[in-house]
């Protein structure tokens, strides 16, 4: 007797990008269907710009339920979508789509992220709001802002070229000013917390080298990069005794959401998940 293969077809779920074959969010996705016994799928696709409507005219008969997107289609796949969210907007791109009654909409979780990462790591990290100072005004940067402007911090941009920090410090507006690296050594005394958003510190990238003998004792860090996950500004804000986040749990909290969406449960991000990213790394 042959058992019946009939019955609901299992979620599926998407990252697009081109190239994608470094995507770790496969991997994440994978570790959480399995965890929680959920009969779902989550694969990567490569779809180059030029595929991208044909994408999304075949996205439902394909029973994908939504997806995550990266580049270069962060901004590509809007007029696809029916609406975005207030991050997606605020941020200037989509990394999330979900269907919601049927109508596709596009997010942008990775201010979520950022948040998730910090609240886990650095408990109480927000306590005393006050300043923030950011360096890099790049797209991270912009989630990174949006996210300290919602906890109540007044940033601080701090960039190479001035003209790209007072470019974002004019969009988001009151509580945000820009600033080049030589008002560092100023700005970091006021700091609650820096953030490295560049891509200072990264494999293969000269080390973000700067001085952080003027930070508060309380003061937390945060790099944004996670490979390496131990980056030599990391290394630095420890040997001065200040508690330091690393880059990793900004991309699994920011998943977090996503997975919410398509498949109907809020995951958890587990010492077990990050160790099977740390081994990847
Ligand atoms: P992402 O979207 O991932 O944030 P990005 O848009 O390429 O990446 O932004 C990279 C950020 O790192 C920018 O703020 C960039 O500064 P500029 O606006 O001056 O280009 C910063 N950055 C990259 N390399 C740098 C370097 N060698 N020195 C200082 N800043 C650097």
């Amino acid at each position: 007797m042959s058992v019946s293969q009939t019955g609901p077809r299992p979620k599926r779920a998407f990252v697009i990008g081109h190239p994608i074959a470094h995507s770790r969010s496969p991997m994440l996705h994978g570790h959480w269907l399995e965890t929680l016994g959920l009969a779902g799928v989550y694969e990567a696709r490569d779809v180059a710009p030029e595929a991208l409507p044909a994408f999304f005219e075949n996205l439902r008969a394909e029973g994908y339920v939504g997806g995550n997107v990266t580049v270069p289609h962060k901004l590509a796949v809007i007029p696809f979508l029916a609406e975005i969210d207030e991050a997606a907007r605020a941020i200037g791109a989509v990394n999330t789509i979900w269907l919601e009654g049927g109508r596709l909409v596009g997010g942008n979780t990775d201010a979520y992220g950022f948040l998730g990462n910090l609240d886990q790591l650095a408990p109480g990290w927000d306590a005393a709001g006050g300043v923030a100072v950011v360096l890099g005004a790049g797209g991270a940067a912009r989630a990174a802002v949006y996210a300290l402007l919602s906890r109540g911090f007044a940033v601080r941009l701090v960039n190479r070229t001035p003209a790209t920090a007072r470019d974002l410090a004019a969009h988001f507006g009151e509580g945000v000013t820009a600033h080049d690296w030589t008002a560092l050594p100023a700005l970091l005394p006021e700091a609650n917390l820096l953030v490295n958003t560049t891509s200072l510190g990264m494999l293969g990238k000269p080390p973000l080298d700067i001085d952080l003998t003027q930070l508060k004792a309380g003061a937390v860090v945060n790099d944004i990069v996670y490979v390496p996950l131990d980056t030599p500004l990391l290394r630095q804000a420890r040997a001065r005794g200040l508690r330091t986040v690393d880059g990793l749990g900004m991309l699994l909290h920011q998943a977090v959401a996503g997975f919410a969406h398509w498949f109907g449960v809020t995951p958890s991000v587990t010492p077990a998940l990050r160790a099977l990213l740390e081994a990847d790394i």
